[in-house]
């Protein structure tokens, strides 16, 4: 990382230092969770599928009621500067947008003026040996609320995380009511079955990453069926990886007590991952 290095925030399009930038305690993101947001990856310079990631920022707000007064060219200007300001070639953008603060104390969302919050923080990807040996999944039942929507609550992810780190796994795999694989705690899910590759479609964030590894994996003559996955499945898959903006495609040996495949990163994961990397980042 640079020695330059800053992290820079702009809150309503105002860029300040980070010790400077403050929100009202009356804050409706803060008190309800109400509100969206979305990280995104600056690599070398270069920010990643800016465009797709504020598309699905502005259709989360249109999806909560959220109306605010920024349009999508001004959010990806705000973005750019943010991270230009920041002097670091490498960064994780993040975007949040909160209904903000309306009469007190009230659930009213009639009189909120929405905050915009934008910050960029060192973007550390996993190490190189990890994606090499692969990641162990603790599966949970545990669902997002509007899983479409990323929106701030995020408690589901945040103790998915905690629990599986305490059970002595890399990270948390959410099972929804029906008994169907939905997503993990901030990526998305693939899998190998009888040779064919899979990705749950319900209950889920449409991840930019998925959409992007199922248009890799398309261009590479492997066809991706999107359908709904049983815990069993995935447990008997040949080969599971996950996808996400810090995460890349990384590849998926255990879950729970059952081992997958042979144990290490499956061939077909090593080769998307490979080509993910050396035409995205
Ligand atoms: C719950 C959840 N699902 C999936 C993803 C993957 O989305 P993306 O590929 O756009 O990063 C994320 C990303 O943070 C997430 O938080």
């Amino acid at each position: 990382m640079s020695e330059d290095f800053k992290i820079m925030v702009c809150i309503n399009g105002k860029f300040m230092d980070a010790d400077e930038a403050k929100i009202s305690v009356f804050d409706h993101g803060l008190l309800y969770g109400d509100g969206v947001f979305d990280t995104i990856a600056a690599v070398d310079g270069k920010i990643w599928w800016l465009d797709e990631h504020l598309d699905r920022l502005i259709e989360g707000c249109s999806a909560i009621s959220l109306e605010h007064p920024w349009s999508k060219s001004q959010l990806s200007e705000l973005a750019k500067e943010t991270f230009q300001r920041m002097k670091g070639p490498n960064g994780r953008i993040r975007i949040t947008i909160t209904r903000g603060v309306g009469e007190i104390p009230s659930y009213s969302i009639n009189s909120c003026k929405p905050n915009l919050i934008i910050f960029v923080t060192p973007l550390d990807f996993p190490q190189e040996s990890t994606y090499s040996t692969g990641i162990s999944l603790l599966s949970l039942k545990y669902s997002r609320l509007f899983p479409r929507v990323k929106n701030l609550s995020f408690l589901p992810s945040v103790l998915g995380c905690l629990e599986a780190k305490t059970t002595g796994f890399d990270d948390s795999v959410f099972v929804n009511s029906s008994g169907d694989v939905s997503e993990g705690t901030t990526w998305n899910i693939f899998l190998l079955v009888d040779g064919k590759l899979m990705t749950p479609g319900d209950s889920l964030l449409i991840g930019i990453t998925r959409n992007k590894v199922i248009e890799l994996a398309e261009s590479m003559g492997i066809n991706v069926e999107v359908r709904s996955v049983s815990l069993k499945t995935l447990y008997s898959a040949q080969e599971i990886f996950v996808t996400g903006t810090t995460k890349r495609i990384l590849g998926v040996t255990r879950v729970d007590d059952f081992v997958i495949g042979e144990g290490s990163v499956g061939q077909l994961t090593q080769k998307l991952s490979k080509e993910f990397r050396r035409i995205f980042y």
